[in-house]
This record gives C-alpha cells, structure tokens and sequence, in this order.
C-alpha cells in the first residue's frame, strides 16, 4: 500500500462544501412543505487524492486530528458515529457506480458540529461531490444530494428532510432557495436586506435528545397524516392538509399529534408568506414570521430547549432586532437574528453578558453571509 500522505502540497481535487442557514421552514422538509434555506460561508474543506490503490481509503480530520481507514470491498457501519457519515456515502455511491478506487482524503472544517448549521450535510456532500470528480462517476447534483440523505437515514439513522443535503449543494451567492420538498422544484429568491445582517447566535449547548426525538417527530406526523387519510384518501403528507380540515380532526387526534400537526400546516403556509414579504422587501413580515415560528417549535412542535428560548426572549428587547428564531433540527444550535448592522456589536456583547450570567456558558455570534453550494476550489 501506498504511504498516505496527508501533508501532501500536491492536491488531485480540493473541494468546499458549506454548512446552511434556513430563513424559515423548520420541520417541514419531510412533511413535504416549503423551506428557505442557502449555504453559507462556513465549510468543510476535503482535499483529495487517488492513492493508487484499487481497494484501500484513507481519511483524516485536521480539527479532530484523527482518521481512519477502510476497504472499498467490505463497506459495513462503524461504532463511531462521524465515521457513519463517509462510510454512508460510500456505500450510496457503491449502490450506483462500480466506479470508485483507494483514495486519501483530508478534511478542514470551520463549521461547529452541533450548532444546527449542518455540518453533517456538508460532510456527506462534500465527499460525493469530491468523488463524483475524482472517478467521474457522472452522478447529477441532484442525484448527489439524495445519496447523502440516504447516507444519513442508513448509516447514520437520522431520518432527516432533504433541506440540509439540497441547500449544502444546490446554493448560489447572495440567494436563498425556496424549495418545494414534495416536487424538489425550487426558485432562487435574491436576499436583499441590507441594512440588516443574518447573525447567528451558537448556544454551545446540544442536549443529546436531538436525534432520537427528531425520528419521534417525524414519526408523529406520519401518525397525524394516517388518521387523517382515512377520511381524506388523497392526503400522502401533510402537505395535503389545510388547517380547516386538521380542525376537523381535533378530537380524534391525541394533543400531542394534534399540535404536532397544527405546527406543520401554520408553518408551511409561513414560509410562502414570507418569500412575498422578502420580494416586497417587506422585512417586518419577515421577522414578525420568525418569532411566530419560534413560538410554534418551542410550543407545539416541542424542540426547542431553554437556552434557545432565553436568547429568543432576549432579543424581543432589542427594536434592533426584527426577526429570531431556533435554526434546525432543535434541543441547541444557533438562534438566527435578523439585525440591523450598527446594533450587531453591541447586542452581541450583552447577548453574551446575559446568556454567560444565567447558564455559565460563553455563547459565539458569526454574521452568516448567504454563499455558493458545494464547489471546486480553483487555485
Ligand atoms: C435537520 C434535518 C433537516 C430538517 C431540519 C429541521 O437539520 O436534517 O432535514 O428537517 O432539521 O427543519
């Protein structure tokens, strides 16, 4: 075998695959609604080279400092999860090509794992991405981000939306996408709200309920739309259901399913709200939807935790500030603050200040500028 050489000055292929925000549209992905997402500019850097070898692959992470091997012969899951999330996507690959061989591969990143930004998406894509160039495997982008979710519920057993996966590769500059999860139609919507920033706040906390309660989730609409069917047979998702007709179902549906439900109906008829707000530059619409939205995943949808909603509270303080929220799957992450720019500093000083005094936990704030998808970097 081939010494690997991770310090290697002499790339094949180096690839940048970003995390993502999501302007609005939380949860609705697999209920097959709308969301509103864009990659930012934070990423996972891989580089890549082919090893010579027909069998034998290499990878190492510079931020964990710590890699691990495996044969392209005898793909299986591993016990540690992060290793999932590559073996995963080689195992997807291998289900559509016979094309691939030994190749070394490190990783860089800038995106924290655990603030709800997607690191994981930009882990999976970034690999297919890189791959699909290294051994031509002529897969489309699309079918690239579908492989990644599939690696996601396979290997990893989160069973999550597309949202993540799409945004990590199909972004563009200073665009967000509004994506129609049932039809996978999408329209780049310009985000033009100067003088305000995206800025998000990281609560530094991830409370390990996140995967087990996400499928729990996912599972309790599936539960909703399956009374609901019964009466309405043309009802797949609950993208089928207005909340005339969830009203109609009140008694037969537990509490929990009922505001589980009423959540998803309120929240995907938000988003489509909301992008003709954002093309009316109306951006008090825009933030008046976001706290609607927090109020919805904290209440009914039950994801949100403590400190998600003391930095949410703390914002309604400020005129500054238009629009928060949670970001993501909840139980931790980030908050997206819609700001105005001359506010930035100083609320992130006393966000800080007060977040520090009530849970002894330093928070981290970064503007979050909407980029381009999955990319060759070109010297
Ligand atoms: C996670 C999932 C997405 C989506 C969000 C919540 O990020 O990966 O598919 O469901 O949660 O909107």
């Amino acid at each position: 075998m081939k010494e690997i050489e991770f310090n290697a000055s002499n790339w094949d292929l180096i690839i940048d695959s970003p995390g993502r925000i999501n302007i609005i549209g939380e949860h609705t992905d697999y209920n097959h609604g709308f969301v509103l997402p864009t990659a930012i500019d934070k990423k996972i850097q891989f580089k890549f080279n082919k090893n010579g070898s027909l069998n034998t692959c290499n990878i190492h992470s510079n931020n964990f400092n710590t890699g691990f091997s495996f044969e392209l012969d005898s793909v299986a899951k591993s016990e540690k999860q992060w290793e999932n999330y590559v073996l995963g996507v080689i195992y997807e690959i291998q289900q559509l090509s016979d094309q691939l061989q030994g190749f070394d591969c490190v990783l860089d990143s800038d995106i924290p794992v655990g603030s709800g930004i997607s690191s994981s998406a930009a882990l999976e894509c970034g690999l297919a991405f890189g791959l699909n160039e290294l051994f031509d495997l002529k897969l489309s982008k699309l079918t690239i981000v579908e492989l990644s979710q599939r690696a996601e519920h396979n290997y990893v057993g989160t069973k999550c939306g597309i949202m993540d996966q799409f945004a990590s590769v199909m972004s563009k500059k200073d665009h967000v996408i509004l994506l129609d999860c049932q039809s996978l139609d999408f329209e780049y919507v310009p985000i033009k709200i100067e003088p305000f920033k995206i800025l998000l706040l990281n609560t530094n906390v991830s409370h390990n309920l996140a995967s087990g309660e996400y499928n729990v989730r996912r599972s309790q609409c599936e539960e909703g739309v399956k009374i609901i069917k019964k009466r309405y047979p043309d009802v797949h998702s609950l993208r089928d259901v207005s909340s005339t007709m969830l009203n109609e179902f009140k008694n037969e549906l537990s509490e929990v399913i009922f505001k589980r439900c009423t959540y998803v109906v309120e929240e995907k008829e938000r988003v489509l709200n909301t992008v003709a707000a954002l093309k009316k530059s109306l951006l008090h619409k825009l933030g008046e939807n976001m706290y609607k939205t927090h109020e919805g995943l904290q209440n009914l949808y039950e994801v949100s935790c403590p400190e998600l909603d003391f930095l949410v509270d703390f914002s309604r303080n400020y005129d500054e500030v238009i629009g928060a929220r949670m970001m993501g799957g909840g139980f931790g992450g980030c908050t997206i603050n819609i700001i105005h720019q001359d506010a930035v500093a100083s609320f992130i000083k006393e966000a800080s200040k007060a977040y520090f005094d009530k849970y002894k936990i330093k928070l981290t704030a970064f503007e979050a500028m909407p980029s381009e998808g999955t990319s060759i970097k070109t010297a």
